[in-house]
């Protein structure tokens, strides 16, 4: 049985995630671990929520919360978002979970036993009202070189000048507003990724098939300007995983924690043992290729910015300890979603929100628009007329049209009970010569993780169908002769469950309600399409279903728009 290891990158603890953040990367990592669980491998999913840094600690103190007690909840409420979207994760961790601390500390000891760490020290702002140092991003001042008030520590927004935080006139904490600045030294340690370039460069060199995007970016990192830098890896904060080696303690570094980017992809391993202390399975299988996971396919999900840590930062955490763990494979990188002739944006709460979204419309249609439209070649954008209308068309008018129009007319003229008689003849074999074709073509876009492509294709499905029945009118026939009407029907009915195996990782909801109708627990995979059209015998018993979409009236979509133009509170 062939194994397969996804990970979708791990969303930050803070807030509620919008509509391109969820198709950025745990929709389509959901999408292909359902497709490979149907196609019968055994499938590890994993996601978590990034709970360290600057801005969890913020949002914490905005919220009035410990920091400990903000990062539970807010973990409690994207796990219930995760499930309203049906995102099937084997394990939903936690980037703060013992299992990180202990990873996240391994992986430090054995890099600097590698030789591959330094100690450097540096210069940050300390805000003494604070009672922190200070990142560059939150010192605001006035520009020195175009005046402008506002200007943030790593660079001014009127003028776009790279700026240090020392170079600002009247500095403050955008914390607390506090002026009363230092410059003091701290220490921190840094990754010699510099050193790793050459293993780094033969890596990406030696992976097969990833998209034009992934390599890019990683090699443009790679060679670009300075070429591969020295990253700092430590914080000092709070919140976060202790800076130790492995089990011992880091002299110098004490009350330091490791930077968010160092942790947070640990995290994919470290939520599979999470999995394994919550189910009593062997994470090892999965991650370590001495002991089995040399067999393992590893597929991550991200969007484009997260590209260039996945490519090198974690690479070299894991090539750089010299034990044997797995890499990615392939990597799917995904463009952004805009929102209505702008940018989704969480700090200016822009555009749709998980939760939001639920609210309006149940989780498949969301699923649905999102991944037909997946923002895979280049960025796309949300409209809610181009929702209205894709929504209409494809699952309203194609799929739900298709299930009712069957289940109802067997229901009059048959009863609730798949019909006998009659003997299949061209149109029928047509109809199957055309799906066949059809299904190798979804299946051959889904292994290769085409996301717009597979959902063309399994639309076509839809249609061949619709197509089929149109023809055929069965209403028409069972006037002269029932009993070919009968066998039209029968086909049309089997052919309702087999749109369900085929769609359930685009629409698991409406998938599971028209296999409930159909009566059947056959979810099997086609192997077939003959054979899966004969799956439902006659005399099998079925139920028409509820309606299985609604149509997006103008009047809704109308309100929609105007409810979510604003901002969000
Ligand atoms: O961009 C983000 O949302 C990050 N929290 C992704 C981290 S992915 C990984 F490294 F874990
Ligand atoms: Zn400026």
């Amino acid at each position: 049985m062939p194994r397969t290891l996804i990970t979708s990158a791990i969303p930050y603890i803070n807030g509620i995630k919008h509509l391109g953040n969820l198709v950025g990367s745990q929709l389509p990592a959901d999408l292909y671990a359902r497709y490979c669980r149907a196609r019968g491998h055994e499938v590890m999913f994993i996601c978590a929520t990034d709970e360290h840094g600057t801005p969890a600690e913020l949002a914490a103190a905005k919220a009035g919360k410990p920091v400990a007690e903000y990062c539970a909840e807010m973990w409690q409420v994207q796990k219930d978002l995760a499930d309203g979207f049906r995102l099937s994760f084997d394990h939903f961790g936690r980037s703060s979970s013992p299992q990180n601390h202990r990873l996240t500390q391994h992986f430090a000891g054995r890099l600097d036993a590698a030789g591959l760490i330094d100690e450097r020290t540096s210069e940050q702002v300390y805000s003494v009202a604070d009672g922190r140092f200070l990142p560059d991003r939150y010192i605001e001042g006035t520009c020195p070189n175009c005046g402008f008030e506002d200007a943030r520590g790593d660079q001014c927004d009127n003028c776009g000048k790279l700026l240090d935080p020392t170079d600002l006139i009247e500095p403050r904490s955008t914390v607390s507003g506090a002026t009363d600045l230092e410059v003091r030294e701290t220490k921190h340690l840094f990754l010699r990724q510099s050193q790793l370039k050459d293993r780094l460069d033969q890596w990406i060199d030696s992976q097969e098939g990833w998209p034009v995007l992934t390599t890019s970016i990683a090699k443009k990192w790679l060679h670009d300007g300075d070429g591969l830098q020295d990253r700092g890896i430590t914080r000092d904060l709070d919140w976060g995983i202790p800076v130790r080696k492995g089990d011992a303690p880091w002299p110098g570094m004490e009350g330091k924690v490791f930077y968010v980017w160092f942790d947070a992809p640990i995290e994919y391993i470290a939520g599979t043992a999470e999995w394994a202390d919550a189910t009593g399975g062997d994470w090892e299988r999965w991650w370590r290729t001495d002991k089995g996971a040399d067999d393992v396919r590893y597929v991550q999900f991200m969007g484009k910015d997260n590209v260039p840590f996945h490519t090198l930062s974690f690479p070299a955490t894991l090539l750089g300890s010299g034990e044997p763990w797995k890499t990615v494979d392939y990597l799917k990188s995904l463009n952004y979603l805009n929102y209505d002739g702008g940018q989704f944006s969480t700090s200016r709460g822009r555009g749709v929100f998980m939760d939001q979204a639920l609210d309006v419309l149940p989780s498949d249609y969301w699923r649905w628009w999102l991944l037909s439209r997946a923002p895979e070649s280049s960025d796309t954008e949300f409209t809610w007329e181009a929702f209205q209308t894709d929504v209409n068309k494809d699952l309203a008018d194609v799929l739900g049209n298709f299930v009712s129009r069957v289940t109802k007319f067997c229901r009059s003229k048959f009863g609730e009970t798949v019909p006998e008689g009659g003997t299949p003849g061209a149109p029928e074999a047509a109809l199957i010569a055309r799906l066949s074709e059809g299904l190798a073509t979804y299946e051959r876009h889904m292994d290769a993780i085409e996301i717009r492509k597979a959902a063309g294709a399994l639309r076509a499905l839809w249609v061949a169908g619709n197509e089929y029945l149109q023809d055929a009118a069965p209403w028409s026939t069972f006037k002269t002769e029932p009993e070919h009407a009968a066998m039209q029907i029968r086909l049309a009915l089997n052919l309702i469950r087999l749109y369900a195996v085929l769609s359930r990782p685009f629409i698991p909801d409406a998938a599971a309600a028209m296999l409930r109708a159909m009566g059947t627990e056959d979810d099997g995979w086609p192997d077939d399409v003959s054979a899966a059209l004969a799956v439902l015998a006659p005399g099998h018993a079925f139920e028409v279903p509820e309606v299985l979409f609604s149509k997006i009236t103008d009047a809704q979509r109308e309100e929609w728009a105007t409810r979510f133009a604003g901002k969000r509170e």
